[in-house]
């Protein structure tokens, strides 16, 4: 099919600042969709049928005209964060043609003389703020889509709760247009309040005195999460992680997930991957819940409640943790029957129940299993000694 959808991409200079094939094909349309504030920058000569999007927002009115030759507006490039992006993921792409304007991210490293293949862009348009956890490394430059005016105080406040006010805020209104403008500060001290909706928010990360940076691998420090004991420590985790091999766009279940160490370590990987933490103590899906989001994967979804029964209806995953529960009647059977083939089965256990259990799993499945043992060098009178961990014994299985 020939294309029949134009997204057209518009800045906040409007008309005026789009080139000949957009004003072209705006030129040649029946009916344009968009929002409000984007048709309303359309010049009288536009002749087309201006329909606002519907609220709640929906993209069904421009897919039920699936081959009848349609406009959309959008804001800067419509495939960065915007309604290009959503279309294209329902819309073949030999059937959509993108007319792209220079993003904000564009304008904003435009402005600030920053190289945009050094910065990391995050949205938060819809989305919870504490995924900038996991990306306060000193030095670092972020460029923020705000959500509204609200946003830049918002994450003023977050960097300094996160010990990280040092970080310089750029606030970028209304880019590339007459009512573009800029304010800078530091995040400790960040007092506007009054911000326009339109705002990108261009952050330098520094962190303050004492605050300590946490690092892009696995095996976080213990302390950086909240937890009642039920954490798998550092070093075990570390390996741990190592044999479930995240890879991106992969699902995880955690499975007694304990405080959601090794689900939110997961997701720390890489962006796309995504986990499950199954837990069924309150407290600890208390716990869950704040460390996901001080550790910036506020996506990590908490199912509450007990395996087995619990796994029902879960999306199959590519990768299980069983941390707890291993010896429950159901558990493991569940779990392997639920993996998808080719996935990674990891199992750690303490008591001689639950070891044997999965040596029984290995006779039965194969697998290997490999004993971890850390000790660490304490004092012992004026000398020191090694204080051993508890062994661990960890199984590994790839289903066929
Ligand atoms: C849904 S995203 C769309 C991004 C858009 N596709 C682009 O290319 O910039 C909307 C967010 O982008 C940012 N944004 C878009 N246009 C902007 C502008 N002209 N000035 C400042 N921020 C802008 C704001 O943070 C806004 O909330």
């Amino acid at each position: 099919m020939q294309p029949w959808l134009t997204v057209v991409g518009i800045g906040e200079d409007g008309y005026g600042g789009l080139g000949k094939a957009a004003r072209h094909a705006l030129l040649g349309a029946a009916e344009v969709v968009g929002a409000p504030r984007q048709l309303a920058l359309l010049p009288r000569c536009i002749r087309a049928v201006r329909t606002p999007w519907p609220s709640p927002f929906s993209l069904e009115p421009v897919l039920a005209r699936r081959g009848t030759t349609l406009c959309v507006l959008a804001s800067g490039d419509p495939m960065l964060f915007g309604v290009g992006a959503s279309l294209a993921r329902q819309v073949p792409a030999e059937e959509l043609r993108v007319l792209p304007a220079p993003s904000s991210a564009s304008l904003a490293a435009a402005r600030l003389g920053w190289p945009l293949q050094e910065v990391t862009l995050l949205s938060t348009v819809a989305r919870p703020l504490a995924v900038l956890n996991g990306h306060l490394h000193p030095g670092a430059r972020l460029l923020v889509l705000s959500n509204d005016g609200g946003t830049p105080a918002s994450l003023a406040s977050l960097l300094v709760a996160a010990g990280f006010g040092a970080s310089r805020l750029t606030v970028l209104e209304h880019l590339g247009g007459p009512l573009e403008r800029r304010l800078d500060g530091l995040a400790s001290a960040w007092s506007a309040v009054e911000v326009a909706d339109l705002n990108l928010v261009a952050v330098e990360v520094a962190a303050d005195p004492g605050t300590r940076a946490l690092p892009v691998t696995c095996g976080l420090p213990d302390d950086a999460y909240r937890h009642d004991g039920q954490l798998t420590k550092r070093d075990v985790r570390a390996i741990t992680l190592a044999r479930l091999a995240p890879r991106p766009g992969e699902l995880l279940w955690d499975v007694g997930a304990g405080c959601g160490s090794i689900g939110i370590e997961w997701m720390r990987a890489h962006p796309a991957c995504r986990a499950l933490a199954i837990e069924a103590n309150a407290g600890r899906q208390a716990h869950i819940r704040h460390n996901r989001d001080a550790l910036g994967v506020p996506g990590l979804q908490l199912v509450a409640g007990e395996a087995p029964a619990a796994l029902e209806g879960l999306p199959a995953p590519d990768a299980i943790f069983i941390g707890g529960g291993v010896t429950d009647p159901g558990v493991l059977a569940q779990c392997w029957a639920r993996l998808k083939p080719g996935g990674r089965l990891v199992a750690n256990a303490v008591t001689l129940q639950s070891e044997s259990t999965l040596v029984a799993f290995r006779a039965d499945n194969g697998g290997s299993l490999t004993r971890i043992t850390v000790a660490q060098a304490q004092p012992l009178g004026d000398f020191d000694t090694w204080r051993s961990a508890l062994p661990i014994t960890l199984l590994e299985a790839v289903k066929p």
